[in-house]
C-alpha cells in the first residue's frame, strides 16, 4: 500500500466525518444482505427474477418504457452515445468539456467508437440553452451532466433544461442525460424523477453516490434503445453471469437512501454556509443545489494541509482526507453531505467551524 498523507491519516483516525455516508468496506455489503433469502436465486446473463424486478423498480422511478442494470456508467454511457451516433449514422455527440467521458474515461469514446466530441460551453459554465443553438451541425447526441460535478456540482434552471429538451427535439438530436446524482438534484428542481427524465431520450442513473451502493448504474430509455444497449453490454463484457452482488445492495440502500435526499440538500446547504462564513474559505456554488459543492481555498495545498490537520486533531471530525490543487497554486476539495452529517452532534458541527475559522485566520493572518 502506498504511503497516506498525515491528512489522510488524521481523517482515518477522526470519531466523526463530516462527509459521506462511511466507510466503503465489507460491513455495507453485509448489511444488505442481512436479511436477504439464501435460497433465492442469482441472476445469470442478465436474466432472472433479480436483475427483471430492479430494472423494472428503475424503469417507473425514470418513467421510461425499460430500464437495463450495467456494472459501470462508464460502459453504460459510451453505449448510449454509441447508441444515438448509429442511429442518426455520424460520430459525434457534445458534451460539457469537463464530463466525465472527457476527463475520466481514457478518451473510450474516441478510441473504441471513434465518435468525435464537441464542447458546448467553457470549463468554468453550465450548459446554456445559447450553447446548444450554436453548436456545430452533425451531432447526434447531446449529453447533459446533472449536476455538474467538476465545477461544484452546478446546475441550470429547470426552464433551461425544458428549452434545450425542446430545441434538441425540433432539430432530432438525442438528448442523454448524465444523472449520476440524479436523485440528488430533485429537492432543488422540486421534480420527481419521472419528471427530470420526461425531458431526456435516455438516462443514467449511478448506484453507488447518493444512494450508496457497491457499484453499478442504470441505463434507461425506450424499448427499442435498451434492447440494443443489452447487446452493446454483452459486447462490452458486462453481461457478468452475476450481478446480484451489486443489484442487492443497489436496491437495499435505494429504499433506505432515496427518501433523504432532501435532507442531505438542506445539510449541504447549511455545511456550505458554516465554510463560507470561515476566513479565507469559500465555497462553490456559494449556495450549493444539490448534496454537493467544492470548498476553495486561495492558497496551496502545502499551507492549507497543516491547518486541517490541526482543526481534525483539535475537534476529532474529519472535514476532508485530501486536497486537490489547481492550475493557479490555490487548492479544494469536494463534499458529499450523506448520512455522517446528521450523526455528528451539532455543537461539534459548530465546535469545528469555529476551530477552523480561527485557523485559518491565524495561520494566513500571520503565517
Ligand atoms: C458525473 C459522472 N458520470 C459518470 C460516472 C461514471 O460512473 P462509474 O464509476 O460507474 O463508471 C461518474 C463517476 O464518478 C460520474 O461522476
Amino acid at each position: 500500500m502506498g504511503e497516506i498523507s498525515q491528512l489522510q491519516s488524521v481523517y482515518n483516525r477522526s470519531t466523526y466525518k463530516l462527509t459521506n455516508h462511511g466507510v466503503r468496506n465489507v460491513q455495507v455489503l453485509k448489511e444488505a444482505f442481512q436479511h436477504m433469502n439464501e435460497d433465492l436465486e442469482s441472476d445469470m446473463y442478465g436474466k432472472g427474477q433479480i436483475i427483471e424486478d430492479f430494472q423494472e423498480k428503475m424503469a417507473a422511478l425514470t418513467g421510461k418504457e425499460d430500464a437495463v442494470f450495467f456494472p459501470s456508467g462508464t460502459m453504460a454511457q459510451q453505449i448510449a452515445l454509441r447508441i444515438w451516433c448509429d442511429e442518426k449514422g455520424v460520430r459525434k455527440v457534445a458534451y460539457h468539456p469537463l464530463s466525465h467521458l472527457e476527463i475520466h474515461e481514457e478518451d473510450g469514446l474516441k478510441e473504441l467508437h471513434c465518435i468525435e466530441s464537441v464542447f458546448l460551453t467553457d470549463r468554468n459554465r453550465v450548459i446554456d440553452l445559447s450553447d446548444v443553438m450554436k453548436m456545430e451541425d452533425g451531432v447526434a447526441a447531446v449529453l447533459l451532466e446533472l449536476p455538474q460535478r467538476e465545477i461544484g456540482g452546478q446546475l441550470p434552471s429547470f426552464k433551461t433544461l425544458k428549452e434545450i429538451s425542446q430545441f434538441c427535439r425540433d432539430k432530432q438530436i438525442r438528448l442523454h442525460l448524465d444523472g449520476a446524482r440524479l436523485l440528488e438534484v430533485l429537492p432543488y428542481y422540486q421534480k420527481s424523477a419521472a419528471e427530470v427524465c420526461a425531458l431526456f431520450d435516455s438516462i443514467y442513473l449511478s448506484l453507488y453516490k447518493g444512494i450508496g451502493g457497491i457499484a453499478g448504474a442504470i441505463l434507461a430509455g425506450d424499448r427499442d434503445f435498451v434492447k440494443q444497449s443489452k447487446v452493446w453490454k454483452r459486447r462490452y463484457g458486462g453481461d457478468l453471469i452475476s450481478l446480484y452482488p451489486y443489484i442487492i445492495p443497489a436496491d437495499y440502500y435505494f429504499d433506505r437512501r432515496s427518501q433523504k435526499m432532501e435532507q442531505y440538500f438542506k445539510e449541504s446547504q447549511e455545511a456550505a454556509e458554516r465554510f463560507n462564513s470561515c476566513y479565507g474559505i469559500s465555497t462553490l456554488p456559494a449556495v450549493p443545489v444539490s448534496n454537493m459543492f467544492h470548498v476553495h481555498f486561495q492558497q496551496s495545498r502545502a499551507q492549507v494541509e497543516p491547518i486541517l490537520v490541526e482543526v481534525e486533531q483539535r475537534t476529532g471530525i474529519g472535514i476532508t482526507n485530501h486536497l486537490i490543487e489547481t492550475q493557479d497554486q490555490c487548492c479544494y476539495f469536494e463534499v458529499h453531505i450523506g448520512d455522517q452529517y446528521s450523526e455528528i452532534p451539532k455543537e461539534l458541527v459548530t465546535k469545528a467551524f469555529d476551530q477552523l475559522h480561527q485557523s485559518m485566520e491565524q495561520h494566513l493572518k500571520h503565517p
